[in-house]
């Protein structure tokens, strides 16, 4: 059937589609700065007609009116990451979170969650009626794949990105029109902490490397000391604005990239109204499932390729916590531990997973360079797994290291404060002189 007619038959309002949301069911909604905002506060008024419906997404950026305290019995949140306006209903009990690796939450949703309803945000149609999952395709376009609904926000304001990134008008079943601004990122504080750390990570890569950068500061850092540097390559779970200017600088051309010559690849996107310009059919960026770019096996394909993550705490053997402070929990693993096994299963032998941090955390008070994580905390990245640890003080190659040497590696990079402190757990420890 032609696709315009279809497009028109499946026409409604936000207040009418989600009418077809059935209770007891499982609905996953497009996150991040893709989450389809008209849709999901729709449902979130509506929610005296649900019995018992579970929302599952990762990044919360939109208003997350499902996890209010009145939602009981009717919508409750499933957090596989936990963001600024989901973190205190995880944490208090209203909310739950369920770990998993980042490349594997599309196989959650054939598995052990099977989804219902999908809710995304799209383009409008071209002229072959199918419509590109601009910002987000991660878990949307195969949650979309698995469910049995699929509500589309359509938004003439959404990046026509391509990829393996669309869906086709016939695959919808509930058509919503809007003409809404994305949800922006704002830019983070680069100060001079993060300046320095940027500056150390930078000295890890080299002419030709090809790069996974996660969200924040001290990315964002980095990429401030790379404007030097030749024939970088993309291919992240994410990126955002600064990418766009180390584009436009030429230090990034795609061109020495062993897998997706030419092209940017990520999986979501998050920034600014610059980025969304940037990457509207711009052919060299595409997007694909993140059971595809995250994949360990994919990313090992990738020669000379680097991931840059951050962390919150790391004990003296190199157990990384990026995730939880003591058992509240913060965020999650996201692809942090996708691409520290990807670089480390590199093809050429070349990979460098590099996890960044200030050497303190809460002003100064604390170091993140800890004897133990924190009571009830949890390791992200394990000590089998980690490599390069860096802060504003210097790097530790913890790869191949024994206990002792690693201990002394992380001591010489905590902040000057705290170094006697821990000079004297490495005392007790190893029963020997620092
Ligand atoms: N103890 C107590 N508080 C701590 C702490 C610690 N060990 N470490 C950090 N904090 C506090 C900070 O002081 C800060 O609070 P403030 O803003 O009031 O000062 C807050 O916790 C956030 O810390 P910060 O380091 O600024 O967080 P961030 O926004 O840079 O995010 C991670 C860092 C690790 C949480 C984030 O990168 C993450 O979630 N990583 C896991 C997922 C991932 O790596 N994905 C990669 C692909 S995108």
């Amino acid at each position: 059937m032609d696709y315009k007619k279809l497009y028109k038959e499946k026409l409604t309002t936000a207040q009418e589609a989600v009418k077809h949301i059935p209770s007891n069911s499982r609905v996953v909604t497009a996150h991040a700065t893709g989450e389809p905002t008209v849709i999901v506060d729709a449902m979130v008024d509506n929610y005296l007609q649900y019995e018992n419906v579970e929302i599952v997404h990762l990044v919360a950026m939109g208003n997350c009116g499902y996890v209010r305290p009145e939602m009981k019995g009717h919508l409750r949140h499933n957090a596989i990451f936990v963001g600024a306006g989901t973190r205190e209903a995880v944490n208090d009990g209203r909310a739950d979170f369920t770990p998993s690796f980042f490349y594997q939450v599309p196989k959650l949703f054939k598995t052990a969650l099977p989804v219902d309803v999908a809710m995304i945000q799209v383009t409008p149609p071209d002229e072959n009626g199918n419509c590109s999952f601009g910002v987000s395709c991660d878990f949307t376009k195969p949650a979309a794949d698995a469910a049995k609904i699929v509500i589309a926000q359509v938004n003439d304001q959404m990046p026509y990105i391509y990829g393996d990134n669309f869906i086709n008008i016939k695959d919808i079943d509930y058509i919503v029109e809007v003409s809404k601004p994305l949800l922006e990122l704002k830019p983070p504080t680069i100060g001079d902490v993060e300046k320095a750390i940027g500056e150390n990570c930078a000295s890890l890569v080299e002419d030709g490397s090809t790069l996974q950068l996660g969200i924040g500061a001290i990315p964002d850092a980095v990429l401030l000391f790379l404007k030097d540097k030749k024939d970088l390559g993309i291919h992240t779970e994410m990126f955002s604005d600064g990418i766009v200017d180390l584009y436009n600088s030429g230090a990034i051309n795609n061109s020495k990239k062993s897998l997706h010559a030419g092209k940017m690849i990520a999986t979501f996107l998050m920034g600014s109204q610059k980025l969304y310009d940037f990457v509207n059919k711009n052919e060299i960026v595409e997007l694909y499932p993140v059971d595809y770019v995250n994949d360990p096996i994919t990313i090992m394909k990738n020669s000379k390729m680097i991931s840059i993550n951050s962390a919150l705490q790391v004990d003296l053997m190199g157990q990384v916590c990026a995730e939880a402070i003591g058992l509240k929990q913060f965020s999650g693993v996201g692809g942090q531990v996708d691409y520290v096994r990807g670089t480390s299963m590199s093809a050429d032998g070349q990979g460098k997973s590099i996890i960044a941090m200030p050497s303190t955390a809460s002003k100064g008070k604390l170091s993140r360079i800890v004897p133990f994580l924190d009571h009830g905390s949890c390791v992200t990245t394990s000590r089998t797994d980690v490599q390069y640890i860096v802060t504003e003080y210097g790097i530790a190659n913890l790869r191949g290291k024994n206990l002792k040497q690693r201990a002394k590696e992380l001591i010489n990079i905590a902040h000057p404060d705290f170094r006697d402190e821990l000079k004297k757990e490495y005392v007790l420890r190893f029963k020997e002189d620092f």
